[in-house]
């Protein structure tokens, strides 16, 4: 609908944008009108002691309440909350309302039972199961704080987020299960509570067929004996700027950022982004094919299409090889599903196995809508190679762990805007995106800077970082007084288009996964023959990125290189995961510097992926360049 202001045909879009622009407040108060608070909040937003804006604090709610209990509440108990399909395993389960809400209230009661309560910590470090899901939705019906760990993730990365979060509770698996081969999950859990100085009460292992674990240590507990025995839990009322969860992410140090969610401002963004970004109704199907260790599975798997009513998917699975490029498609048909949301890279991986679409055409998609696509940029011949193969509307939205929910999209209920391909669209009705210089400048259009957001945040965004508000501040805050920095680069165009060109710090995306190069350079760097190293992330076709090691011997080593790069591989394979796809170093005489001594990455990317580069005049030893380019040949 377009509106008439002062001689100017304002369209749906400005008109929502504007309203969230002018009068946040307003705005906010008026969506938190959409969910069922146990006390509704009058006012919208307050300063907390750190001096960050917080929404709702006056607000009570319970978020499990709201992603289960009120559609059991509003006749719709019958209603599929969530469907189960595991192409690995062969299994495909259906959940009601009810039953997913008496399951979630019995886990409740089991963590309960072990004096799990309001404000604790609970460490979830399961795959792409059922269970995984419940035991989120179980904490929030505490009030205690889940940290879901990534499946992938090795015992180290596990271990750091167990130090940090301190949870009186893990709960996990006895295993995995990837193409082909089955990971037992319950030694990684041992060896990272062995490594970490925290440690936890209780374990709850759910057994597998697969593979059943050994439960050898006093505090291990057969998750299903316990959930047997224990009673029903009610949902217990949480302040709106009470943490829901912490959900780590790589930064530009070994040590990831434990992102701070807070349960109101979460719940309301939530729902209000089912409607106007994914336009899908209360009883349609939404499927976001990731994974629950990312922030896109918090949001777009189990929370925000419960929160609405929905029929949410947890897909057990790969695009591919699960058992061909058309599991997507299949599942799409066999569900009826409205919405489907997935990483640039899962497509990408669909089009190199079916390049003609064959497998897609043998299926029905007439229900489906819209794909989305965020975790990296959509690249134009992917955009490309979706749009024309589906036939659908195509949309990229760019977000972040830190935000919960797309900053920059093409909001679907509000106004399908035409597409323009490498951008995200437009900001999201309460996100005053601006691009900064080094001064903190607003650019010009289509000049790159800085993507910046300016204060106040909206909704669901995070006010601190877990137990170190000062890294928060630092990292975010401090740059551009005002404003909170995102680490991505970019600009805007004439027509107000946000294009995002990549990370301007030391964080990565591998296929759709957040990762460190500043951690891997730590990993590497400790091996006994290196003096020093650089890790960047280079081009990759199917992957968006692929890290990629220089590295520097000490003096006077003698090592085999086959051997040494084996070594370093298998050093950050073990300290990071599989996902973290390290599979080569180089050996140079030394690296590219500046005279103040810091390493050129950019540089070194730049040459690696065969793009033109200027020699930065602040370089120490030119020649340096050459030595990169010599072992890249
Ligand atoms: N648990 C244990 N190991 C895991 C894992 C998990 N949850 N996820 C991945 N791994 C392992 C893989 O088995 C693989 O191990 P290998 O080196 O021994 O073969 C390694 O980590 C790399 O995995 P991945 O990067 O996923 O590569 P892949 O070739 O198996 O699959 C894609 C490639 C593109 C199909 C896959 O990465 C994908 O579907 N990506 C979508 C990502 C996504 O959903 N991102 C979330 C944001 S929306
Ligand atoms: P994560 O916190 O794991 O969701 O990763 C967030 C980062 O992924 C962002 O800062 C971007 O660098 C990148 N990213 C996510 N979505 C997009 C997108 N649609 N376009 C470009 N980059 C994206």
């Amino acid at each position: 609908m377009d509106r008439i202001t002062g001689g100017n045909v304002m369209s749906a879009y400005e008109q929502e944008y504007n309203w969230a622009q002018s009068k946040p407040e307003e705005f906010w108060l008026n969506q938190a009108q959409n969910i069922d608070w146990f006390k509704a909040p009058n006012t919208a937003l307050q300063t907390d002691e750190n001096g960050i804006e917080r929404w709702f604090p006056d607000g009570e709610l319970n978020t499990a309440w709201l992603a289960l209990d009120y559609h059991c509440e509003q006749g719709r108990g019958e209603h599929t909350a969530m469907i189960y399909d595991s192409p690995v395993t062969g299994v495909q389960k259906q959940y009601s309302y009810n039953n997913l809400r008496d399951q979630v209230a019995k886990i409740a009661g089991m963590l309960a039972s072990e004096g799990v309560e309001k404000g604790d910590r609970v460490v979830i470090y399961m795959p792409m199961i059922p269970e995984a899901a419940m035991a989120m939705l179980a904490c929030a019906r505490l009030g205690a704080i889940h940290s879901v760990v990534f499946g992938g993730f090795a015992p180290n990365e596990l271990a750091v987020r167990i130090e940090d979060a301190e949870p009186k509770v893990v709960m996990t698996t006895s295993c995995g299960i990837e193409i082909n081969k089955v990971l037992p999950y319950k030694p990684l859990v041992d060896k990272a509570i062995m490594d970490s100085r925290w440690k936890p009460d209780t374990v709850f292992v759910l057994q597998r067929p697969e593979c059943e674990a050994e439960l050898g240590q006093e505090r291990d507990k057969d998750w299903l004996s316990a959930v047997n025995q224990a009673k029903a839990h009610p949902c217990v009322p949480v302040k709106a700027t009470d943490p829901l969860y912490i959900l780590y992410t790589s930064g530009t140090t070994g040590k990831p950022k434990g992102v701070v969610r807070d349960n109101g401002g979460h719940a309301v963004a939530m729902k209000y982004s089912m409607s106007a970004i994914y336009n899908v109704p209360q009883d349609g199907v939404y499927w976001a094919a990731s994974d629950v260790g990312w922030v896109v599975g918090h949001s777009y798997i189990v929370y925000g299409p419960l929160i609405h009513g929905c029929t949410t998917i947890l897909f057990e699975g790969k695009p591919v090889r699960t058992p061909n490029p058309g599991a997507f498609w299949r599942v799409c048909e066999q569900y009826d599903v409205d919405v489907l949301f997935s990483a640039p890279t899962a497509f990408r991986a669909i089009k190199k196995e079916d390049p003609e679409g064959e497998y897609l055409h043998q299926y029905d998609l007439s229900k489906l809508k819209t794909i989305f696509m965020a975790g990296e940029r959509l690249d134009p011949p992917t955009l490309e190679w979706v749009q024309t193969k589906s036939n659908k509307p195509v949309i990229d939205h760019w977000w972040q762990t830190e935000t919960g929910w797309a900053i920059a999209g093409n909001p679907t209920g509000i106004e399908l805007m035409p597409v323009k391909a490498g951008s995200s669209t437009k900001p999201i009705p309460g996100y005053q995106v601006e691009i900064l210089n080094e001064a903190g400048e607003a650019q010009a259009p289509n000049q790159q800077g800085f993507v910046a957001l300016k204060r106040p945040l909206p909704p669901s965004c995070l006010p601190t970082v877990w137990r170190n508000h000062d890294r928060f501040e630092a990292g975010y805050l401090g740059q551009f007084p005002g404003y909170y920095v995102s680490g991505d680069g970019g600009y805007l165009d004439e027509d107000g288009y946000l294009f995002i060109m990549g990370r301007i710090d030391d964080v990565i995306n591998v296929a759709g996964h957040r990762l460190s190069t500043g951690e891997m350079e730590e990993i590497v760097g400790g091996h006994p023959a290196i003096a020093e190293c650089a890790v960047v992330g280079v081009h990759d076709d199917l992957k968006g990125q692929l890290p990629l090691g220089f590295v520097v011997l000490k003096d006077g080593v003698d090592v085999d290189l086959n051997e040494l790069e084996g070594q370093l591989v298998g050093k950050v394979r073990d300290e990071i995961g599989a996902v973290a796809c390290f599979k080569h170093a180089l050996v140079v005489d030394r690296l590219p510097k500046t005279r103040s001594g810091k390493i050129l990455r950019r540089t070194i990317r730049q040459i690696a992926d065969g793009e033109h580069y200027t020699v930065p005049s602040t370089i120490d030893d030119p020649t340096s360049l050459n030595e990169i380019e010599r072992v890249l040949g």
